[in-house]
């Protein structure tokens, strides 16, 4: 049975660092594993960064990656989720997808004879993790002990997040609006992960104090653009702004996964400012990537 990447948890704490390692490392040192093979790349939604540093990775890697929008391929549409990733695995080394409902992922994992890689789903979103966990790294040094916030919607980015920094021994405290945050058995789930913890309330201010990294995201994520307006309304007083940043560190930086709402979960001071890492991060997606990938396909 191939290793899959659904969600960090499949990783462990040796995972997770063992990819971060490999992002900062030479990519002349990781060598070309997918030589000849290809990597297909299935979007059900839009991406920028997903899209162009999966591309790239792949072919630094030495691969030839195979783009398909999520309309044309039809998963459970045209053909079943099953048919597709037992077809893909004939052609590919590698099959990743962003999807709506996350258990498809689980689904073509199961009959897949390659490894299938989580671009995104509603539930997590772990490429975009070891990304983070890469900038981080190079920012702050090691998870060890490292404070990190979250200001905003508890969602796939954050919910990857929590489980890296819990497995590598950090400390996540995550604000949300009330109904937004996560579960008590969600943030049980959590902290039994490993040797870090989460904690989770709706005051930022707490959140922020003295934490090294403060992170946000979209307070709509893709798929719940109907509830744009009332969310916003929700979310008002949890824009990471130049006041809430004043109480974190005074080394810290301010992180977003992108695309980002400049005036909603983010000021344009503080995006645009001297403690934002986030052009970096993206960046790392690709380097990120490309560690992931090389394990998959069996590099080192
Ligand atoms: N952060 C991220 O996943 O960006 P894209 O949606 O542009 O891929
Ligand atoms: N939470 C966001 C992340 C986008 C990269 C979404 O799912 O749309």
């Amino acid at each position: 049975m191939p290793a899959h990447l659904l969600d960090i948890v499949d990783l462990g704490a040796d995972g997770v660092t063992e990819i971060v390692d490999r992002a900062m490392a030479d990519p002349a040192s990781i060598g070309r594993p997918l030589e000849g093979r290809g990597v297909a790349l299935v979007f059900e939604k839009p991406s920028n960064r997903t899209r162009h540093s999966m591309e790239m990775a792949v072919v630094q890697l030495g691969g030839h990656p195979v783009y398909t929008r999520g309309e044309e391929v039809g998963i459970d549409v045209r053909e079943p989720a099953e048919d597709i990733a037992r077809v893909l695995a004939g052609y590919h080394a590698i099959i990743a997808a962003r999807v709506f409902d996350h258990g498809l992922l689980g689904r073509m994992a199961a009959v897949s004879d390659v490894p299938v890689v989580n671009m995104l789903s509603d539930h997590s979103h772990p490429l975009q993790t070891l990304a983070d966990m890469t900038t981080m790294r190079r920012c702050l040094g090691s998870p060890e002990g490292l404070r990190v916030a979250w200001v905003g919607d508890y969602n796939n980015v954050s919910r990857s997040l929590a489980e890296a920094l819990v497995l590598c021994g950090g400390s996540f405290a995550i604000a949300t609006p009330e109904g937004f945050g996560p579960s008590a058995d969600e943030l049980t789930r959590l902290n039994a992960l490993g040797p870090g913890d989460v904690s989770a309330g709706h005051d930022p201010m707490v959140a922020v104090a003295n934490a090294r990294a403060v992170h946000t995201d979209t307070w709509i994520s893709m798929g719940q653009e109907a509830e744009k307006e009332q969310r916003r309304r929700l979310f008002e007083g949890y824009t990471v702004d130049a006041a809430m940043m004043s109480r974190a560190a005074d080394d810290a930086v301010f992180m977003h996964c992108l695309p980002a709402y400049r005036g909603y979960e983010v000021a344009a001071e503080v995006i645009d400012g001297g403690a934002s890492r986030v052009v970096m991060q993206a960046h790392d997606r690709m380097h990120a990537a490309r560690g992931a990938l090389s394990i998959l396909a069996g590099g080192l």
